[in-house]
């Protein structure tokens, strides 16, 4: 489905990232893996600190694969790069998308993967700096990695972005007022996009993803996870795979009709379970 385009991914060093990663190759992409966290980089420690528990625990503990998954793509017969990216550095980000082009001849499709999840706390113990953090990371860096592919995207009259939502988005999230107001902006991104992109035969589309099985999902209290899975229709959370499919449809040309949408993976969990 994908034979001959270019994707790029952010925050594909583990999790729902790297599963798109390996699932846009497997349609026959080539892909650029982004990340703060690359293996054999030593500044990635430092990093991790500057954006939060989760991301030193992952840092700390090993799980960080975007090497990893880079040789997985080109073992699978596709060209793969990884580039170190902050997408909340403009400047950064306008050079790896450049390099891309410049490397990989061209820039299709992009996904806006990257985000923090682990700033869980009632309004009068959100943290201000955390709030600053997660509008920074998960909203202006999807702003700035649509505004750094838009130009390439544009001139090739063809373009794909996928952004990721979440039902945090779409119905709020107890305890997650910073995370849920980044997710819905993302929406109201992916919708204005949608409209100014149709006539470059760009379309921008969102997952939304429910309760995920990825490692930061497991690092999560577990009493909680239980409580929101039996909340799904079907009892059990998603895999990274069934978001990952989804992201390669919408990424495909059959979907070209489909733009400006809020795709649900969520197993249900916004209808009403009783
Ligand atoms: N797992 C779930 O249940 C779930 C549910 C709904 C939505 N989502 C969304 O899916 C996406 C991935 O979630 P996940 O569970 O894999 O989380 P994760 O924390 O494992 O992955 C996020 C990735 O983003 C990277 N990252 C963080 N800050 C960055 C920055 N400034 N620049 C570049 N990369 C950065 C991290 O290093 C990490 O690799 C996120 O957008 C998340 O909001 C996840």
């Amino acid at each position: 489905m994908l034979n001959g385009k270019v994707a790029l991914v952010t925050g594909g060093s583990r999790g729902l990232g790297r599963a798109d990663a390996l699932a846009l190759a497997r349609a026959g992409a080539d892909v650029v893996i982004t990340d703060i966290l690359v293996e054999s980089d030593a500044g990635s420690a430092v990093r991790a600190e500057k954006y939060g528990p989760l991301n030193q625990v992952m840092q700390s503990t090993g799980v960080v694969f975007a090497e990893q998954t880079a040789a997985e793509i080109r073992a699978m017969g596709r060209r793969a790069a990884v580039f170190k990216m902050d997408v909340t550095d403009r400047a950064e980000v306008r050079q790896v998308v450049a390099r891309v082009k410049e490397e990989f001849g061209a820039i299709h499709i992009l996904v806006n993967n990257a985000a923090t999840l682990d700033h869980v706390a009632q309004l009068e113990n959100q943290k201000d700096d955390l709030w600053e953090r997660d509008l920074l990371v998960n909203l202006t860096g999807t702003f700035n990695c649509c505004k750094a592919v838009w130009p390439y995207m544009k001139e090739q009259g063809w373009g794909r972005i996928v952004n990721t939502a979440s039902v945090a988005g779409t119905m709020g999230g107890f305890g997650q007022a910073s995370y849920a107001t980044t997710k819905a902006g993302v929406l109201g991104l992916t919708k204005s996009l949608a409209l100014e992109g149709a006539r470059y035969n760009i379309t921008v589309n969102a997952v939304v993803p429910g309760i995920i099985n990825t490692e930061a999902f497991r690092t999560g209290n577990p009493k909680m996870n239980e409580r929101m899975i039996n909340r799904t229709a079907f009892r059990r959370p998603g895999e990274p795979e069934d978001v990952a499919n989804a992201v390669v449809f919408l990424a495909s040309d059959n979907a070209k009709y489909i733009t400006g949408v809020a795709l649900n993976v969520s197993g249900g969990i916004e209808l009403f379970t009783f």
